[in-house]
């Protein structure tokens, strides 16, 4: 292997795959990139300046004019992002981005200004990326690459940890049907659906603890590149 490798990491909602990810590239010392938060910040900035969201046109055209900037995806607990100057990490997690996001992710415009975002951050390797395409379309050419499943009990208890952990209030019911919902997206798009590559490890998390997956995933990748 010539460059440093890169580690594609997939999965639905809930999967625990940010988690994982996060955890992967501090042990690996490797740049972690969060996917997923970059839609989000697309749907943040059409729901703040009044985009249609059903205007794919306008949401394409957003998405090919929102730079990238100040990206510290790696080992804090938070993403960091920045789009044309200004930081719009406070805005990633809302309400409103969280139940549009799969919309904004369906178009394929966006996908395609994102995809190319996506690949320069990976150009010289060393970065474990995370999403639902990432084997697949962005980085199929990733030395590793993994697709973490869980059963959707599991996926919805995790995530409540994950938001009570924050100190907010959360409804298993009503995360049940986003969870729902997203997946039925996330599936069912035709461009970039979530999908596991044919040569992904495909990790099934559901008995696994997150130190388990992130061991598992750590010594395949060490093992290869010894
Ligand atoms: O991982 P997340 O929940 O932050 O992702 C937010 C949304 O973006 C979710 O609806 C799936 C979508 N997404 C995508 O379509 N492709 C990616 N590579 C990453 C996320």
């Amino acid at each position: 292997m010539s460059r440093v490798p890169n580690v594609a990491i997939d999965g639905p909602a809930g999967s625990g795959k940010s988690t994982v990810a996060r955890l992967v590239a501090q042990k690996l010392d490797y740049l972690y990139v969060d996917t997923g938060a970059m839609y989000r910040a697309i749907t943040h900035l059409a729901l703040k300046t009044g985009v249609n969201l059903d205007d794919q046109d306008a949401l394409g055209l957003l998405a090919g004019a929102t730079k990238f900037s100040n990206v510290r995806f790696c080992s804090s607990s938070d993403v960091a992002l920045w789009c044309n100057g200004a930081d719009v990490t406070p805005y990633l997690r809302k309400w409103d981005v969280t139940r549009e996001v799969a919309r904004v992710a369906a178009v394929s415009g966006v996908r395609h200004c994102l995809v190319r975002s996506q690949r320069v951050f990976a150009r010289s390797g060393g970065v474990v990326m995370e999403g639902r395409d990432i084997g697949t379309v962005v980085l199929p050419d990733a030395e590793f690459k993994f697709f973490l499943t869980a059963d959707l009990d599991t996926r919805i208890e995790r995530r409540a940890l994950e938001i009570s952990g924050n100190g907010r209030t959360v409804d298993p019911e009503e995360l049940r049907r986003q969870f729902i919902y997203r997946d039925e997206m996330d599936l069912k798009r035709t461009v970039g659906p979530l999908k596991a590559a044919p040569d992904a490890v495909v990790i099934e998390g559901t008995a696994l603890t997150v130190d388990e997956i992130v061991d598992r995933i750590v010594t395949l990748c060490r093992g290869m590149v010894a």
